[in-house]
């Protein structure tokens, strides 16, 4: 697999907080006020009007974000980019000609591969740097509580745990190129219906065991050097000017040192400024939806007034310097060289690790040899692949192969389109069976493609969804009558297998009528090589879901989602009265079978877990042999997963790796847990507590697969914050 470890590497500094300090002392005022805003760049014809004045004339490097720097003290302009899948372009820069377009990272969630995260980290960082953007607004981290949430595409996962590993490489890899980044959306950003006007209502406790968890892991293990605030409230306070989360958890118990950055129109009010945000973004949005700039003029009012201490300014200041200094923005080289053809290497090796094979009833791999006859079906599969849609779109390397306009209303509607990328599936799939007879049918009708299905020994069916920022879906079904198109061919051709091109669970009602399904989710650049080598067999699959699959939305906390339908700017409120028990913890609870648990994927061999011991003593420590007992090499991602604490029934995925064997071969692996993860959130005490008591460890290769198991006593501990 390429390597990005040959990049030079940037010059992070030990000595950030004291020059942070020692460079704030000397700018003026208006400098401080100049340093707390940023500027959305300029899109010719855009909802946000004309070129804004506060950006120099010779800047031509537009972006999400812009900052004037303080040249006489060494401080560089700050200029953001989205996002977490490549640097993004809604066409502020006409002469880009496209940056590496990765899978979405609920792909690179599938991948369960933090090494793998943390490279293409470096290259998007590198790909930032090289347009001279210093700071990426990457590291989503919502956890995927709904299926209906129109941006799970771009979070890892459901679960804290590998939410928070996963977002920590992505971090580090970006950071690592001298460019500061994101983690966001801090926090349960969860659902996108009326986000501006949603309160996300949560038990405070169980929210430090799930949503807030994922973001104290990963600030602790990569240290990013802004976190960026949802749109929505919780517990009834903007996420924004959240004064608990912010200046209690975040800055107060984890004693976060980075600056805290509102989302684009995140801002109503200047006095979040009091209650922990350091910086407002793109100003011209908080003008479109709140009707003013609060961190301009109404910040320096109250400033005049002395209601915004002088040194709370002078804080939200230092934050963002010892950021920039952190990483060693300030100390940039030369333009680094972007190697292009080893990062569309690393988004094909994430596109095949995170395609996840559901089913498979003997018909996959394809044979290579044999000259049977192939029906394409639908998905614009002779195009291209699906990508998810708002401002962590990416367009390519090369551009997209076209873009079909959806729409919708707000801002959002104006940039959900219908994105496909190249190379088209159907191409990768000729080139990967060159004895095959291919016939491509587009699915315009499901009685004309049941015709071709006929026709042909197999069928591969693309079935895709169009999700993205500003939109949830409604329910799970697929757009455009495509659940009736894999009917039609199904009962055409009993060789039927289905690619679906989705960024969450679809609801698959023909799901035992075909032989088999692969979730090849948004996949980028390299996806439909991905797609291809997987279905030809000369990728081995091994990607794992990062999201539970439910047989339906009744098995989920909310079957209804609150505000749906509802016009835009009504006031919603979600309860996530299933706390910290999301997904396949939600499943333990009821103990409702889903459709595919989560951590499922197949592979074209099998393997075996043998020999679990569990030590414990602070925490659990599992032991355990992984051997491939099939004939082709492949990798496996065992699971370790909590069970039962101290009498209390209570999944948790404890920890994981990924593995590759040769047949027959044996890995012994060991997993040590995170305290944290065995224990109750106690908000009187203000910290975590495992009661005494005896702990039931289980390997799995699933949430609902679980081999051996084993239990442990654990003694009464208090700890952390
Ligand atoms: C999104 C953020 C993004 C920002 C800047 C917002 O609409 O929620 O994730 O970073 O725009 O483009």
């Amino acid at each position: 697999m390429a390597s990005t470890t040959d990049v030079p590497t940037a010059s992070p500094r030990d000595d950030a907080d004291e020059r942070a300090r020692q460079i704030e002392a000397q700018l003026t005022d208006d400098e401080r006020f100049s340093l707390v805003i940023s500027v959305l760049g300029h899109v010719p014809g855009s909802a946000f009007g004309g070129r804004d004045p506060r950006i120099p004339d010779d800047v031509t490097n537009m972006s999400a974000g812009y900052t004037p720097g303080v040249p006489r003290l060494g401080i560089p302009a700050i200029q953001s980019s989205d996002a977490s899948m490549g640097v993004t372009n809604p066409g502020y820069r006409p002469d880009d000609e496209g940056a590496t377009a990765f899978p979405a990272l609920i792909a690179m969630g599938s991948t369960f591969n933090p090494e793998l995260v943390r490279q293409i980290g470096e290259a998007i960082g590198r790909e930032a740097r090289s347009r001279g953007f210093n700071v990426q607004l990457a590291g989503g981290c919502n956890l995927a509580r709904d299926p209906r949430n129109g941006r799970n595409f771009e979070y890892y996962s459901e679960d804290p745990y590998l939410s928070a590993v996963l977002a920590a490489a992505q971090v580090d890899g970006i950071q690592s190129q001298g460019v500061v980044s994101t983690l966001k959306h801090y926090t349960l950003n969860c659902n996108e219906t009326n986000r501006h006007w949603l309160d996300a209502v949560i038990d405070p406790d169980a929210h430090r065991e799930s949503d807030l968890l994922t973001f104290q892991i990963a600030i602790e293990r990569s240290q990013p050097g802004a976190v960026m605030s949802g749109y929505n409230k919780i517990n009834g306070e903007y996420a924004g000017g959240n004064h608990h989360l912010l200046n209690e958890v975040l800055k107060g118990a984890w004693r976060y040192q980075g600056y805290v950055m509102s989302d684009w129109g995140g801002t109503p009010s200047w006095d979040f400024a009091l209650k922990g945000l350091d910086q407002e973004s793109g100003v011209q949005a908080d003008t479109m939806l709140w009707g003013s700039q609060p961190f301009t003029d109404a910040l320096r009012d109250a400033y005049a007034r002395g209601d915004l201490p002088k040194e709370r300014l002078s804080d939200m200041v230092r934050r963002i310097l010892r950021s920039l200094f952190a990483v060693g923005a300030d100390r940039w080289g030369p333009a680094p060289d972007v190697d292009l053809a080893k990062h569309l290497d690393l988004a094909l090796e994430c596109a095949r690790q995170g395609t996840v094979l559901l089913k498979n009833d003997g018909v996959l791999p394809l044979s290579t040899d044999a000259s049977i006859r192939i029906a394409v079906i639908g998905g614009y599969a002779q195009q291209g692949v699906v990508s998810g849609t708002g401002s962590g779109a990416v367009a390519p390397v090369g551009g997209f192969a076209d873009v079909i306009k959806i729409g919708g209303p707000g801002v959002a509607g104006t940039l959900r389109n219908l994105f496909l990328i190249p190379p088209s599936p159907l191409e990768q799939l000729k080139a990967a069976f060159p004895k095959a007879q291919f016939e491509f049918d587009p699915g315009y009708t499901p009685a004309e493609a049941a015709l071709t299905a006929k026709r042909c020994d197999v069928v591969i069916a693309f079935a895709i969804r169009v999700e993205g920022e500003g939109f949830d879906s409604p329910d799970l079904s697929l757009p455009w009558g495509q659940d009736a198109l894999v009917e039609a061919v199904a009962a055409a051709n009993p060789n039927t297998i289905v690619v679906l091109e989705t960024g969450n669970p679809a609801s698959m009602p023909w799901r035992d009528e075909v032989k088999a399904i692969v979730q090849a989710w948004y996949p980028g650049q390299a996806g439909a090589r991905a797609i291809a080598d997987v279905l030809a067999g000369a990728v081995n699959p091994s990607g794992r879901l990062p999201i539970t699959f439910p047989e339906s939305l009744e098995q989920t906390p909310r079957p209804e989602l609150p505000g749906m339908g509802s016009a835009w700017g009504t006031p919603v409120t979600i309860e996530y009265s299933e706390g910290a028990e999301i997904g396949y913890r939600w499943h333990a609870k009821t103990g409702a079978t889903p459709m595919y648990p989560f951590g499922h994927g197949l592979s074209y061999t099998s393997f075996d877990y043998t020999d679990l011991e569990v030590a414990g003593d602070d925490t659990v420590t599992a032991t355990f042999t992984v051997t491939n007992t099939g004939d082709r090499a492949g990798a496996d991602v065992p699971q370790v997963y909590l069970t039962e604490a101290a009498g209390d029934r209570r999944r948790r995925l404890l920890g994981f790796q990924r593995i590759e064997l040769e047949p027959g071969a044996s890995q012994r692996l060991s997993l040590t847990a995170d305290p944290r993860l065995l224990a109750r959130f106690d908000g009187t005490a203000g910290a975590w507590r495992i009661a005494a008591g005896s702990y039931t460890v289980a390997v799995g290769r699933n949430a609902e697969e679980l081999a051996l198991e084993s239990s442990v006593s654990l003694g009464d501990r208090q700890f952390g914050r």
